[in-house]
């Protein structure tokens, strides 16, 4: 197997590229987003016959087969399976006596067909995402590229993150996002459930949460910092049923996708507030937020009824989820109310605590206990390394690096995900040329030079950097085509940043294979950004 060289890529890139035809170029080249560990091309193409035959033996190649049974399906070209070994396609799925990365995969297409070998299941399935990313139609046929590939992961958390709060998605297009993650080998959704703007998961033992906190009772108009606030008047609101989670998580398993649900706390509770006023220090009222922002009302870390709904809402959380992870927030939680309330000040009396400070810290650690009692884990923002971290947390690294690098340096967990690269509600053009967003600026090419592995940690600090994310909060997108066009096409750069080897990363090589990638989304009708000529220098 050759070392996959991006010099040598680009020299045949240079010399081999062909006029458009069809869909797109057809290039002899393999336009695979995230890049392959190592690629070997022969330069040449096998053909489709009219009907596929796909080899797969075992349930979990029939499994894995079915995604290219419903590809073909959709592109119109028969398939089916069958047990030769003489098929188009053979997956192959065995454990090895070598120690292969979880997600590692080894694919060869010759003039014969196409042979996927793996030791996982997600193995074979990330090579199967591959190969559907190598079919291409010229005239009436469909065409790969020959090519030997051996690929595996770089980071085990693969992840983005959706805001159903501030703006309500319906189930289908969760399944169309989780989808798109999984032909880009995301591994990681995480849900964001709760804020203050609404409750989006029913949970049976507080009914109000979806008859009351999953609605408000309007929405700002235009951006925050557009004075006067205006607002339209409209109730607003959603949220998912049980048996929808249920749906959605079996969905996302199936492509190797673990939901991290995120239930937030101590703040940006105002909607669970709304429902159930006695759970905040002054007993309210309160009602879900119809701007953005921060809000001093949060859950009372003093009363013992706080503790007790919260951990009434794990029980059902943990119960449809199955992943290690529950996200617990942590972040932005102002101590206004703790201050003048009596239950809290009593609270760091007999806790010995010293500040409000350290009663998020308890709090926090209170929950993680809870948690690791049930088999679960804690991850927070990094707001949860203030007054002190939970034992066994881990932390999502958002104000920057510096949360995950402390976190990383006293044998924390870490997934990095700092605003200034992987804020996808930030801008990715110049804002006048671009719909309202939250602000900042991260263009396609600043996602695609992140690197989730800061230098200034140890080898041994650096393990415990878990992956990395990016975060879609949607205050300023209502819509599902917003949706797509703030995440699209910057997933794909934040794909090659974690699941590729760092010098397989290569910008220009990236923008090249970008036409591709483009055309296989149009396959799809998603509505993702078209980067302007001088963003892809
Ligand atoms: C955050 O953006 N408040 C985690
Ligand atoms: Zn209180």
């Amino acid at each position: 197997m050759l070392r996959f060289s991006i010099f040598a890529f680009s020299v045949f890139l240079l010399c081999c590229c062909k006029p458009k035809q069809q869909e797109q170029p057809i290039q002899p080249l393999v336009n695979i987003v995230p890049i392959p560990v190592t690629v070997n091309q022969t330069g040449g193409f096998f053909t489709l016959p009219e009907t596929v035959t796909i080899a797969a033996g075992s349930a979990a190649e029939q499994g894995v087969a079915q995604f290219l049974l419903d590809f073909f399906s959709t592109q119109g070209v028969p398939a089916k399976l069958t047990q030769d070994s003489a098929a188009t396609i053979v997956l192959r799925n065995f454990v090895s006596k070598e120690m292969l990365p979880e997600g590692y995969y080894h694919m060869v297409v010759n003039k014969d067909g196409v042979d996927i070998f793996s030791t996982t299941t997600s193995g074979l399935f990330y090579g199967v995402q591959s190969l559907m990313q190598l079919i291409q139609a010229e005239q009436n046929t469909w065409k790969i590229p020959t090519v030997t590939i051996t690929d595996f992961p770089r980071f085990a958390w693969r992840g983005l993150h959706l805001d159903v709060c501030r703006h309500f998605f319906p189930v289908e297009f969760i399944k169309r996002y989780i989808d798109l993650m999984a032909q880009y080998k995301f591994n990681t959704f995480h849900w964001h459930l709760t804020e203050d703007q609404g409750w989006r998961i029913e949970i049976k033992k507080y009914p109000k949460l979806a008859t009351t906190a999953a609605y408000r009772k309007e929405t700002l108009i235009g951006h925050y910092s557009d004075q006067p606030h205006k607002f339209d008047g409209q109730r607003y609101g959603g949220y998912y049923t049980q048996e929808e989670i249920k749906e959605v998580v079996d969905y996302a398993a199936k492509r190797f996708i673990t939901i991290v649900p995120e239930i937030e706390m101590p703040g940006h509770a105002l909607a669970a507030l709304s429902a159930y006023p006695h759970l905040g220090c002054t007993g309210g009222p309160y009602e879900a937020a119809t701007l953005w922002g921060v809000f001093d009302d949060v859950f009372c870390a003093g009363k013992e009824s706080t503790f007790e709904f919260l951990e009434d809402v794990l029980d059902e959380v943990m119960a449809l989820f199955p992943g290690e992870y529950i996200h617990v927030g942590g972040d932005e939680c102002p101590k206004t109310r703790w201050e003048k309330c009596t239950h809290c000040q009593k609270r760091i009396k007999t806790e010995g605590l010293h500040d409000e400070h350290e009663l998020q810290s308890y709090f926090i650690t209170r929950i993680e206990k809870y948690l690791n009692s049930k088999g679960k884990k804690l991850i927070g923002w990094d707001e949860i390394l203030e007054g002190g971290l939970a034992p066994n947390a881990a932390v999502m690294s958002w104000r920057g690096e510096e949360g995950g690098i402390a976190a990383a340096q006293t044998g924390h967990n870490v997934v990095m995900s700092p605003g200034f690269a992987l804020y996808f509600d930030h801008y990715q053009g110049e804002p006048k040329d671009e719909p309202v967003a939250f602000g900042g600026n991260t263009p396609l090419k600043k996602v695609y030079e992140y690197d989730p592995a800061p230098s200034s940690l140890s080898q041994e600090e650096m393990g415990y950097i878990l992956g990395a994310q990016a975060n879609l909060w949607t205050e300023y997108i209502k819509t599902t085509e917003q949706a797509e066009y703030m995440a699209y096409p910057r997933a794909l750069a934040l794909a090659e940043v974690v699941w590729s080897p760092k010098e397989n990363r290569d910008w220009n090589n990236f923008v090249q294979r970008l036409p591709h990638q483009f055309m296989l989304l149009d396959r799809k009708n998603v509505n993702y950004r078209k980067p302007k000529p001088e963003e892809l220098k």
